[in-house]
């Protein structure tokens, strides 16, 4: 087997599995946005991925894509359901999510969440070279980092959180609150999205552990009986601007954007809300909001439409279903009390799109509605922005979404207080175009500079020097023995 220097463990691999019109099976690359950022480091560094494929019981050995090693983990149609639906996305996703929804508690679902994270581990262990990095991704890997500093003491662990970490109020609900923490704990950086993630975890491990913490350090005790510091801090996530921008350039886009615009009938206003079908974006509260203001008489449907994109996401987990219901619900009679034979109010669409299509509206859209009642980052917003070559677009955006913190020339709403949110969609609507371009400015400096890149390099650096640091203490234990 392959030994790589650089590992990322990740719940998915960075590649669909696809049929070809032959039934062949195949792989192609997935759209997101940290397969593009890693792609190059992983190719410059020889890279492995640990990841699932996305469907149950495929057993598919190890391969190479692109430049990078994949080693597939494989897991049964039970283990999607308990580890992937059940403690993943009904209990760690509402809880860290501020209770959005209820979290469930379930201890068959922490058994089998323990034996896939063991499972990831195993195979990471495996594939690391010695004195590797690896770099493990997201809350469905929790308990990975520890797991493997205990297989493979040689490796530098890092471990990224996309999503929030809760205030411990919230989070020590969770029957299994040391156990996470210590297996957190297993890295030697862990970063979060905001600089409030990184202090709801280190006042975790206070209040639970007892460890002491200073400014982004944490000791850790280690079994023998010496300490070593582990680094918590925020690195803000981002995008791969420059894509967007060629994409926003590109003729049969843009003239993608002018036809939509002209098959909604030319409104004056587009407002745009684009997300996965999730209870933490704010959907139903934007959706209430954009019907109120039609109900009010402030807007109307020859002039305005909204296009909201919902793309398919966890359909067996309860929550997402019963929500699914509800928007589809608000929507059939938000359109029904207002639609004409020319105009729509909301033109509603439960697919995924691929980036193309994505810059195109875009660039149609006059307002971006990001409503997120909690979010770790929100990368659309900054798509968005990135996508806005000529300085034009509001950008209306949730303070509870972490790219808040970056971007201070949005219009800020709290999603709760409708009044509040219907006042910010009118102010957005007749902005003038020199107050519009004054902050699509700004916003558009804060994404160029600091994208994805960017991002991928701080961390690795901080990783970088955790291993520095490591082989530095382990020499100067060489030469007093
Ligand atoms: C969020 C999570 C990711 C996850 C993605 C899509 O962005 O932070 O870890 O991959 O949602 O969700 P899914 O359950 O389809 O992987």
């Amino acid at each position: 087997m392959t030994q790589a220097e650089l590992v990322v463990v990740a719940n998915r691999l960075p590649v669909d599995r696809v049929v070809d019109a032959d039934g062949e099976n195949g792989w192609r690359r997935s759209p997101g946005g940290l397969v593009t950022a890693l792609e190059p480091v992983m190719r410059r560094a020889d890279g492995a991925w640990v990841g699932w494929p996305g469907q149950a019981d495929v057993e598919v050995d190890p391969f190479e894509f692109e430049g990078t090693f994949l080693v597939p983990v494989s897991l049964s149609a039970d283990e999607v359901e308990k580890y992937y639906e059940g403690m993943s996305n009904d209990t760690f996703w509402p809880l860290y999510h501020d209770v959005i929804a209820e979290p469930r508690y379930r201890r068959v679902w922490w058994d089998t969440y323990v034996r896939v994270n063991e499972r990831f581990a195993k195979a990471a262990a495996e594939v690391a070279a010695e004195g590797a990095m690896v770099w493990v991704q997201d809350y469905q890997l929790q308990l990975v980092p520890r797991m493997l500093r205990e297989a493979r003491p040689d490796l530098t662990i890092g471990y990224f959180h996309h999503i929030p970490f809760p205030a411990y109020g919230l989070y020590s609900q969770l029957p299994w609150r040391r156990q996470v923490l210590e297996g957190l704990l297993g890295a030697d950086v862990i970063g979060f999205q905001r600089v409030a993630d990184a202090g709801n975890f280190a006042r975790a491990v206070r209040r639970q552990l007892r460890y002491p913490t200073k400014a982004s350090g944490i000791t850790v005790p280690e079994p023998d009986g010496t300490t070593r510091n582990a680094l918590a801090k925020a690195f803000p996530i981002s995008i791969d601007a420059s894509s967007y921008i060629e994409l926003a350039q590109r003729e049969d886009i843009r003239a993608r954007a002018a036809e939509i615009r002209e098959s909604l009938g030319n409104p004056k206003k587009i407002l745009l809300g684009v997300d996965r079908l999730d209870y933490t974006k704010g959907i139903r509260h934007r959706l209430k909001a954009f019907g109120e203001l039609l109900e009010d008489g402030h807007i109307n449907v020859g002039d305005v439409t909204l296009v909201q994109v919902a793309s398919p996401s966890r359909e067996r987990v309860e929550a997402y279903v019963q929500l699914r219901d509800e928007i589809e619900l608000t929507v059939g009679r938000i359109n029904g009390d207002f639609d004409t034979m020319d105009h729509t109010a909301i033109r509603y669409l439960h697919q995924a799109y691929p980036r193309e299509e994505m810059v195109a509206l875009f660039l149609a859209a006059d307002v971006m509605l990001v409503t997120a009642l909690r979010d770790g980052m929100n990368l659309v917003a900054k798509e968005y922005v990135a996508s806005r070559i000529d300085n034009r677009g509001v950008l209306v955006l949730s303070e509870f979404a972490g790219a808040a913190d970056e971007l201070p020339s949005a219009i800020r709403i709290n999603p709760h207080d409708i009044d509040g949110m219907k006042d910010a969609i009118m102010r957005a609507i007749e902005m003038p175009p020199s107050e519009q371009g004054r902050r699509m400015r700004a916003l558009r400096r804060r994404v160029m500079e600091y994208d994805v890149a960017r991002w991928s390099k701080s961390f690795l650096d901080a990783l970088d020097d955790a291993r520095r640091h490591k082989s530095d203490t382990r020499n100067s234990a060489e030469v007093h023995a």
